[in-house]
């Protein structure tokens, strides 16, 4: 079928021509952002999952959804950075959301507080108050100016949430990649959303992030469970699956045979990256609807190499060579979490030894941890991909057996 018409879309954040099987998601969103308004407690969300299963692509829907009722959204991505940059990132967002409540010229009492709490809270990266300079506010004292994070963000958001409320409007966050925060801004923005909720002020947080988070922002602070909620996004059902490649087609003017959709979501397992790279080989290699299993087969190496491309080989490509050896002996082991230890003796190496080299690879988010101990893959089937990409172990330079841990 033409190019120019393939409706699929295998890239990272890309919005699905469908967004398949996210139904009770979305509900939990609207619910979220329903409550919030009528000042009742709602518990914010963070998303968590794989990569490719459509974190981001679900985060750009709510935004959507949010805009259209009228909700001010502030829209970041985490990334592994100090303090000052997540300050940045913060005051930008809140600045523009001042301005989207009220032009400049008709703001109150409550808007000129929140920009001021917005110039103090900006003082550390912005001591010559660039931030505020343009609202035309000089004078910030007595809030928000305490330089410690949870604090200030609190005196921030309770100012926002005042100033939205005072408007009718609702603010929410939504941050991507949430596992890349530190723990202290991971806490500090708990604690602002703890004291947003308890006065009932318009304000929610979603985050989407790696599947350890749920487990940091617990150690974080032990309320968290009550203030958020933690949902787990996957694969698709097949039910779903099934959706996600034929509307698009059939938009198109396109059927797939029932056999073909059986083929495609057995090879894909429903993986939502792998679903759209799939429907997009077939698309590029199937002559005329409707499409059939044959088709789907002949796809296969079109898909393969795509996904290796795109997904798997970026990644490993900002790998070092330890990096990788590590990767590869973790694919040796298969898929699932794997013990720190027994990586350590594929690699005939002590895991102390490797631990600089797991923790890399865990801030580079190539690998979580699901439990102490334990390190996954965030790729779904990285493992298969390590081992079709490396046939062979790679030995460390100096080998050395020390079995002292
Ligand atoms: N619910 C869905 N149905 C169909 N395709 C989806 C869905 N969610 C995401 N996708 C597609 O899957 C791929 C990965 O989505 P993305 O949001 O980047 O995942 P993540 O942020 O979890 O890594 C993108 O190509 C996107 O278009
Ligand atoms: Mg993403």
């Amino acid at each position: 079928m033409k190019p120019i018409d393939n409706p699929y879309t295998p890239n990272a954040g890309a919005k699905p021509p469908v967004l398949a099987g996210r139904e009770e998601q979305m509900d939990n969103f609207e619910v979220l952002l329903a409550r919030s308004l009528k000042k009742r407690p709602a518990q914010s969300m963070i998303i968590t999952g794989l990569r490719g299963v459509g974190k981001t692509a679900l985060l750009n829907e709510f935004r959507e959804r949010a805009e259209r009722s009228e909700w001010i959204t502030i829209e970041l991505e985490a990334s592994k950075h100090d303090e000052s940059l997540f300050r940045r990132q913060i005051a930008l967002g809140v600045r523009s959301a001042l301005y989207e409540m009220q032009p400049r010229k008709k703001w109150n009492d409550r808007l000129e507080k929140a920009a001021r709490a917005l110039g103090s809270f900006s003082l550390t990266f912005d001591p010559q108050g660039a931030m505020v300079a343009g609202i035309g506010i000089n004078d910030y004292t007595g809030i928000a100016d305490s330089q410690i994070l949870s604090h200030d963000l609190t005196e921030l958001f309770v100012n926002v949430g005042e100033a939205a409320r005072a408007h009718q409007r609702g603010v929410v966050l939504l941050i991507d990649e949430i596992q890349f925060l530190e723990r202290s801004q991971l806490e500090a923005l708990i604690m602002a959303i703890h004291k947003t909720v308890q006065r009932a002020l318009p304000i929610a947080l979603v985050g989407a992030g790696l599947p350890q988070i749920a487990e940091l922002a617990g150690d974080a602070k032990s309320y968290s469970e009550r203030l958020f909620k933690f949902p787990e996004i996957s694969s698709l059902t097949a039910e779903s699956a099934r959706d996600a490649f034929a509307k698009p087609a059939q938009e198109e003017g396109v059927e797939w045979s029932e056999e073909a959709l059986d083929r495609a979501i057995e090879i894909t397992e429903g993986y939502p990256y792998f679903i759209q790279e799939l429907g997009s080989a077939v698309w590029l290699t199937a002559q005329e609807s409707p499409i059939c299993v044959q088709n789907v087969d002949d796809a296969v190496p079109l898909f393969e190499s795509g996904l290796d491309e795109s997904f798997f080989r970026v990644r490993l490509d900002r790998a070092t060579r330890l990096q990788a050896a590590y990767l590869r002996a973790m694919a040796q082991l298969g898929p699932g979490p794997q013990k720190a230890n027994a990586v350590a003796d594929v690699m005939g190496r002590s895991s102390k030894s490797l631990g600089p080299t797991r923790s890399e690879l865990i801030n580079m988010g190539l690998l979580f941890t699901p439990r102490h101990g334990f390190a996954e893959f965030t790729v779904p089937h990285f493992h298969s991909f390590m081992l079709r990409e490396m046939p062979d172990l790679i030995v460390p330079e100096r080998r050395k057996r020390n079995n002292t841990d």
